[in-house]
């Protein structure tokens, strides 16, 4: 009986550190953005917090808010393409810089 829960405990253990790698092994898959150089801290903060996932998180929100003084404001206003490569329109950054973006 003694042998049978020691087995049990070390059981749990061993499925405790598999969840736990598994936990850190998404967070690593978690595609990170394409930039490494940031012109807006609005995107550098996001892209270092979780990747192009938490960037496109951000964005959304900033085009939410966007739109109550410009209703035609829309992804597509800045970024020629979305995921993976979110090219921007030549004056993209100029527009978000107008439009109040830091
Ligand atoms: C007003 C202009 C503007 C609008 C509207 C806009 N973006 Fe962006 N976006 C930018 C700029 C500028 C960058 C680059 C930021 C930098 O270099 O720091 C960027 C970068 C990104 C990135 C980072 C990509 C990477 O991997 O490097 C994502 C993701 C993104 N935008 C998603 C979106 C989504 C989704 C929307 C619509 C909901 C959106 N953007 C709307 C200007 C805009």
């Amino acid at each position: 009986m003694k042998k049978f829960a020691m087995f049990l405990a070390l059981g749990l253990v061993l499925v405790g550190a598999g969840l736990a790698l598994q936990a850190t092994d998404s967070r690593a898959d978690a595609a990170p953005c394409v930039r490494t150089k940031f012109d807006t801290k609005l995107t550098e903060d996001a892209c270092k917090k979780g990747g192009q996932e938490e960037a496109k998180k951000v964005w959304k929100a900033w085009v939410a808010e966007a739109k109550k003084t410009d209703a035609t404001m829309a992804c597509k206003t800045c970024h020629t393409n979305m995921a993976p490569k979110f090219d921007l329109t030549p004056d993209g950054l100029d527009k978000y810089k107008k439009a109040g973006g830091k």
